[in-house]
């Protein structure tokens, strides 16, 4: 036993699983943990001393030495490879053109520490029962609130269930809706995470292309009129920043009707809608009864939080939220009483509205400013998109702006068929500030220049 137990320890450290630095158990919780004699841990912890692999640092405890594993915290894991592209980098101050993130300086950190600090000390009195799978019932009454004063949606709160984001939404309702080995629309470009999910689920995904209305139902009617859903983000389309014509989401809502097929909506942004106002939400009217519709906090407050909703129509409600209490229960008790107050105290209305102004005033300074460099740059959404001749690789372009501190998201990444898709570059603009517009625009535009 003492050997294996060496062994282990021995190729976690190599392998830099035990970093730096790092303390080991005492040699009392160790032998109590795996059922030995204290005297094999004294054992074990003596030869990887002998070996310089650790410490003995008296009361301090026993520690993983530092010299060996210099140079092993930059290593990329092999594990990264599927995702590098979509939303790296990870966990670092957003960078200039950085896709899906809010900006950076306008989150209100002081009232956010706040009303977390208050919700630790709540959550600390009820810490050793069951939170509601479904979410806090504080928290998806003001959901339903939200909702119904913003995307016009008309909800019970029992019809919320309240996830960690946008993909824990999406997961519960394709699993639900029994998406495994049936079809299901895609838009043309769309979001390649939700298309990446769909196949994960098994789904058949069918694109649809989208236009200067959105989506091209017809097309979708053409080539798979028997899909089981269509996943699409009706309100400020991903990437393009179009909104469903009326005529558009009349056909929709008329085929997934008639035909029983189901409509997710992706409503990522909500209401953070920078020319005019943002339209109702596909859940709100006629036709709402074949639409799940998802929202998440990730663009409107922060990715950080984790935090999201499914709104589920009545006839599935039971089977979403089975899938929740079975497979993915509502996140973080903390974050969820957190995020009450923020919209119970009426912060997150106005949060919402100074960041329209704030982006708004963002992306038309970095539109003039691109324009004068990359002529033809267009507005989408909360930002721009800068649109590439046919010959020009805008994956290189990404490749070479990341090197220089910059992360613009290449367009064709956005199409399923390679074949068809557009070069362009796809750019954030909520991260731009006056002291770093112009640095970060000719920057852009040299490397664009010198790939011509
Ligand atoms: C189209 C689209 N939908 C949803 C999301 C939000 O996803 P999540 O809440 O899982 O971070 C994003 C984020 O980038 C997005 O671009």
């Amino acid at each position: 036993m003492g050997d294996q137990i060496h062994a282990s320890l021995r190729q976690a450290i190599v392998d830099g699983r035990l970093a730096s630095g790092q303390r080991l158990p005492s040699g009392r919780d160790l032998a109590t943990q795996l059922g030995v004699a204290r005297g094999t841990i004294r054992v074990v912890y003596d030869r990887l001393i002998a070996e310089n692999l650790v410490l003995g640092a008296g009361s301090a405890g026993t520690r993983v030495c530092a010299r060996l594993l210099a140079g092993r915290a930059d290593e990329e894991s092999p594990l990264d490879g599927p995702l590098a592209g979509f939303t790296r980098p990870y966990s670092s101050a957003p960078l200039p053109f950085q896709m899906g993130v809010p900006a950076d300086d306008a989150f209100p950190a002081k009232l956010w520490a706040r009303l977390r600090t208050r919700a630790v000390r709540t959550d600390a009195i009820t810490f050793t029962t069951y939170a509601d799978p479904r979410g806090e019932p504080g928290l998806r009454a003001q959901i339903a609130s939200y909702l119904a004063v913003s995307r016009h949606v008309q909800c019970h709160p029992d019809q919320i269930i309240v996830t960690s984001g946008y993909r824990q939404g999406l997961m519960i309702a394709l699993t639900a809706l029994r998406a495994h080995g049936r079809k299901a629309w895609i838009e043309e470009p769309g979001y390649p995470l939700g298309r990446r999910a769909l196949e994960l689920m098994g789904a058949e995904v069918e694109p649809v292309p989208v236009d200067a209305e959105g989506l091209r139902v017809e097309d979708g009617i053409a080539s798979a009129p028997d899909a089981l859903l269509a996943l699409v983000s009706p309100g400020q389309h991903a990437p393009l920043g179009v909104t469903l014509s009326p005529a558009r989401r009349h056909a929709l809502l008329d085929w997934a009707t008639t035909k029983n097929a189901w409509i997710i909506e992706d409503d990522y942004l909500g209401e953070l809608q920078i020319d005019g106002r943002a339209a109702p939400a596909l859940a709100a009217g006629e036709g709402a009864e074949r639409v799940v519709h998802i929202g998440a906090f990730s663009k409107t407050i922060s990715p950080a939080l984790g935090l999201g909703f499914v709104v589920a129509p009545h006839s599935v409600a039971e089977r979403l939220v089975e899938v929740a209490a079975v497979l993915a229960p509502a996140p973080n008790l903390t974050t969820q009483l957190a995020v009450t107050e923020f919209l119970k105290g009426g912060h997150f209305l106005r949060h919402l509205r100074r960041m329209k102004t704030l982006y708004a005033r963002r992306r038309s300074l970095a539109l003039d400013r691109l324009n004068a460099f990359l002529p033809g740059t267009l507005t989408a959404g909360l930002g721009l998109i800068a649109p590439l001749p046919p010959t020009a690789n805008d994956t290189a372009v990404v490749d070479i702006a990341r090197s220089r501190g910059l992360a613009p998201s290449a367009l064709s990444a956005w199409y399923l068929r390679r074949s068809h898709a557009q070069q362009g570059l796809l750019l954030s603009t909520t991260n731009l500030r006056l002291d770093n517009l112009d640095a970060a625009c000719e920057t852009l535009a040299r490397i664009v220049a010198s790939m011509r």
